[in-house]
């Protein structure tokens, strides 16, 4: 009869696992087995605090549903996505880089024709965005696919907002022409918190920590041949850049918006007196072959 204790048993339960048959799985939790035990010895857990942290996940599970997931929430303020991202995506030199999806992302988008409003009804400053996209050696990339979407003056998505009555807005799929360029007109978008009433929300709140993401549009590029670039552009002067909530900033990413008062959009057509112009190219990886 073994007799376990608090020197023994991490290497007990470790063991216990020596029969599993997926060399991987058998990696992965012997490594959260140890990494656990280890952290329960160094901030010696109390009883109480054990408890709390049940009570924690427990909630974190119940406000899961099919809309809303809390867990990647958890996993996106941790910066466990971030830095899974990271590992998972260590581009060459000249690559686009990668930033997290988000839970705003809803699969593939309406097409739409290059130059196309996405927030027509939506009031705002409006932007225009001109774009290339690339492999990473300098070749436009003919017909390929950029999904968008982001949030509109208020920080809401569509997806947040009922009213809309599932109808999309700011978000849509655009194919690159013969040069690899791409363009739409929408709107400004601004700042904004994550989902901040659940448990998720309450863990920032307990630990002094803010919601807010900088202002951003996201965008999911893939053209054949290369890989699919899951990344953001956020807006140079933004005052949330440096503590994003889900430290998905990265410096390459961030631009200047340029002020315009030209009296077109760069397709020609009429613009407003002033507008935002958001000039970006992006640069694919190949896919190995
Ligand atoms: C977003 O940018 O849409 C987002 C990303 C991570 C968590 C919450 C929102
Ligand atoms: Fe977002």
């Amino acid at each position: 009869m073994p007799s376990f204790n608090e020197h023994n048993l991490t290497e007990c339960v470790v063991q216990r696992f020596d029969g599993c048959e997926s060399p991987r799985l058998k990696q992965l939790i012997q490594a959260l087995t140890r990494h656990l035990h280890a952290f329960v010895k160094e901030t010696a857990l109390s009883q109480d605090e054990w408890m709390v942290a049940i009570e924690f996940l427990t909630r974190t599970g119940q406000t899961c549903t099919d809309r809303r997931q809390e867990f990647i929430l958890l996993s996106d303020v941790l910066g466990v996505s971030m830095l899974a991202d990271a590992i998972n995506h260590r581009m060459p030199e000249g690559a686009t880089e990668t930033t997290v999806l988000g839970p705003f992302y809803l699969g593939e988008h309406r097409l739409m024709p290059n130059g196309a409003d996405l927030a027509p009804a939506a009031t705002g400053e409006r932007l225009y965005m001109a774009g290339t996209v690339r492999g990473v050696d300098g070749q436009p990339l003919a017909g390929a696919t950029i999904d968008v979407w982001h949030a509109d003056r208020d920080g809401f998505y569509d997806a947040q907002k009922p009213e809309l009555g599932g109808a999309p807005s700011m978000r849509g799929r655009f194919r690159t022409d013969a040069k690899g360029c791409f363009s739409f007109r929408s709107l400004v978008p601004a700042s904004y918190p994550i989902p901040h009433d659940g448990p998720v929300g309450d863990l920032l709140k307990a630990t002094g920590r803010h919601p807010m993401r900088p202002a951003h549009v996201h965008f999911h590029v893939s053209a054949p041949g290369h890989e699919a670039l899951v990344t953001h552009v956020f807006f140079s002067g933004d005052p949330w850049l440096e503590s994003d909530a889900v430290f998905g900033v990265k410096d390459s990413l961030v631009v200047g918006l340029e002020e315009c008062t030209q009296s077109t959009y760069p397709d020609g057509t009429p613009a407003p007196s002033s507008w935002k112009l958001l000039a970006y190219d992006f640069r694919l990886k190949r896919s190995p072959s």
